[in-house]
């Protein structure tokens, strides 16, 4: 039996849900698609075409830890062990929002690469697996040392029992779901709480008999040590789950932990990592052109979303005009997009901006495809050129020494063989050429140990627009794969106005950030209306709205009739040709957010 049944979630569908696949085991994005949307998409082209390897993980590659003897750079951290919990990363998460920093390690990570880490606290995440299972993962016995704090969560307690010569059993009750604990001993973990705490449980074994120099500090009804300590050598064990909401007091457990008993200080900010990251880059692009003789410059794409206007935004204060942003307007973004990327980066930040306008050959390219593949190799295809045939042009002005990416901290822990990895999707069955030998740069990723949330705290920080900061996800071939059927300048035009109206109308009734994703889909379906005294055909225009954790699963959004009327009647009204307005009320799976 399982110890620790933490592949379902709470409140989600009864089957245990898997990373990448639907709740049927099925992958979530058939294919081509992309978990991580937005900026997903030209990174995977850019890293397809750059042939870029994986990223490599050291012990130096922590913000800060990559200036040698700066040691002083670094902020506090917490060592998160990954034993397998679908939770991990949202502990990480957790320990990040008290503004300390939380790195997620395998559970094998040996102790002296822990230890060279030097972080404040260890916490040993849930895991699917019983601790006396052949091959249940172990971490290396250095961690109980003492030297470092560590509080094991969920089967991370189990083991923390077990390996110190304690006893864990299968359960005679299974705890899975809310469940009540009364704290019986304080150790400081449950400093300022009440005596008795709802909690999340989710587990088969329960630790039967503690380790010398334990003592319990909460039970509940069917465990007797829900909580477990040892003083002495900083041991911290609970049997429920901190990191989910539904253990409401969960954050004040950790902040007790991680700042109280391990003192660790809390000063991960956005402004801290700016400033840190700000002086990196610099102090690399300056030691390149020191090296070279170069100018040290570096080039960035922009796409619209938010991780790539982010990005740039922190090497422009980093290395100022040697940074030249490319811009390719495919013609395929919403209304106002392309406008206010060029206020924004070119007349307010002062960037140096290269917006090519590619909108005919995008179109010309995709003259005559219907086939949602098809057009997803085109527009692929299409941008590699674009940005290659500029990136020429800025190398012949100079050379170009870096480019900027913006990878994200889940694509970093994630394995380069991952199957959500938007790079390999797309290697498989998009072979594109691959940039020319002498245009071979290195990367620069300084978002590469943020989790969307906080590239999005750094954008606010940093003054960037909040319509870019917040913006929904969008996918790379835009409005594309929206128009069901042959993409034409005339359809997109249609599509813009509508969808258009459909974001008016959200944002209006302040629901923009409760949606996943909410937009129009220009389907290929006509039928007769009715205007005026005239008879009408016309096109049915599609609203799809929805909500999601990640997109991996979603349900349609229960907009209020009165939003829904407005929507329609807008664009009846204002948009020429759409005589319809339907709403889609199909939740993913099986059916997917867009509709190619
Ligand atoms: P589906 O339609 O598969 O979408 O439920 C899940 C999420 O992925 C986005 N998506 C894409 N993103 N390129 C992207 O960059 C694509 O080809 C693509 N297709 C879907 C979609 O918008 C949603 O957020």
């Amino acid at each position: 039996m399982a110890a620790d049944n933490d592949k379902a979630s709470p409140g989600a569908p009864s089957r245990p849900a898997e990373r990448g696949k639907t709740v049927h085991g099925e992958l979530a994005n058939a294919g081509h698609r992309v978990l991580a949307p937005d900026d997903a998409e030209v990174e995977a082209y850019l890293e397809t075409a750059l042939k870029a390897p994986a990223p490599q993980r050291s012990p130096d590659d922590r913000p800060g830890g990559s200036r040698s003897g700066a040691a002083t750079d670094e902020p506090d951290s917490v060592v998160v062990l990954d034993f397998g919990s679908q939770f991990a990363q949202l502990i990480a998460r957790r320990v990040r929002e008290l503004n300390v920093y939380s790195e997620l390690l395998p559970h094998d990570t040996p102790w002296p690469e822990i230890e060279r880490r030097r972080p404040k606290a260890i916490i040993l995440s849930g895991g699917p697996m019983s601790v006396y299972d052949e091959g249940a993962p172990r971490p290396d016995p250095g961690i109980w040392s003492g030297d470092i704090p560590v509080l094991g969560i969920c089967y991370g307690a189990q083991l923390m029992a077990r390996e110190l010569g304690g006893d864990v059993l299968p359960a005679n009750r299974r705890e899975y779901g809310p469940a009540l604990v009364s704290i019986t001993d304080s150790d400081g973990l449950f400093s300022g709480l009440d005596h008795q705490q709802p909690v999340w449980m989710s587990h088969g074994d329960s630790i039967t008999r503690l380790p010398d120099g334990f003592r319990a500090t909460a039970k509940s009804e069917s465990n007797e040590f829900a909580g477990l300590v040892d003083e002495d050598r900083r041991l911290y064990g609970i049997q429920f789950h901190p990191e989910v909401v539904h253990t409401p007091r969960g954050r004040d457990i950790l902040r007790n932990f991680v700042i109280g008993l391990a003192g660790a200080k809390p000063e991960w900010t956005a402004a801290n990592f700016i400033e840190t990251t700000v002086a990196e880059i610099r102090a690399r692009v300056d030691a390149r052109t020191r090296e070279t003789g170069g100018d040290g410059n570096v080039i960035c794409a922009l796409s619209g979303g938010v991780d790539s206007a982010v990005a740039a935004t922190l090497v422009h204060r980093a290395v100022g005009d040697r940074l030249t942003c490319i811009y390719v307007d495919h013609g395929l973004m919403r209304k106002k997009e392309s406008e206010l990327l060029r206020e924004t980066f070119e007349r307010n930040l002062g960037m140096r901006l290269v917006m090519v306008d590619a909108r005919e050959r995008f179109l010309r390219r995709l003259a005559g495809v219907d086939d949602p593949e098809q057009k997803r190799k085109i527009i692929g295809d299409e941008f590699i050129r674009v940005f290659e045939e500029e990136a020429e042009k800025i190398s012949a002005n100079g050379g170009i020494d870096f480019l900027t990416q913006g990878t994200l901290y889940p694509d970093v822990i994630e394995s380069a063989t991952s199957e959500t990895k938007a790079a390999q999707k797309i290697k498989t069955h998009h072979n594109v050429g691959g940039l020319p030998a002498d245009l071979r740069f290195r990367l620069i990723e300084p978002l590469r140990y943020l989790f969307k949330d906080e590239v999005r705290a750094v954008g606010a920080e940093l003054g960037l627009p909040e319509a870019m900061v917040l913006r929904q996800p969008f996918p790379g071939p835009g409005l594309a794969i929206r128009i069901i059927g042959e993409v034409t300048a005339e359809r997109l035009e249609t599509l813009r106005e509508a969808d258009w109206i459909v974001i008016d109308e959200i944002k209006a009734a302040g629901l923009y950030r409760t949606l996943w994703q909410s937009f129009a889909i220009l389907t290929p379906v006509r039928s007769v209306g009715v205007m005026g005294d005239g008879r009408t055909y016309a096109n049915v225009v599609a609203i799809r709205a929805v909500t999601s954790e990640d997109g991996m699963t979603a349900d349609w959004a229960k907009l209020p009739y009165e939003v829904l009327g407005r929507i329609s009647s807008r664009i009846v009204n204002e948009v020429p040709g759409v005589n319809r307005v339907v709403y889609d009320i199909s939740s993913k799976p099986p059916a997917t957010i867009e509709w190619e």
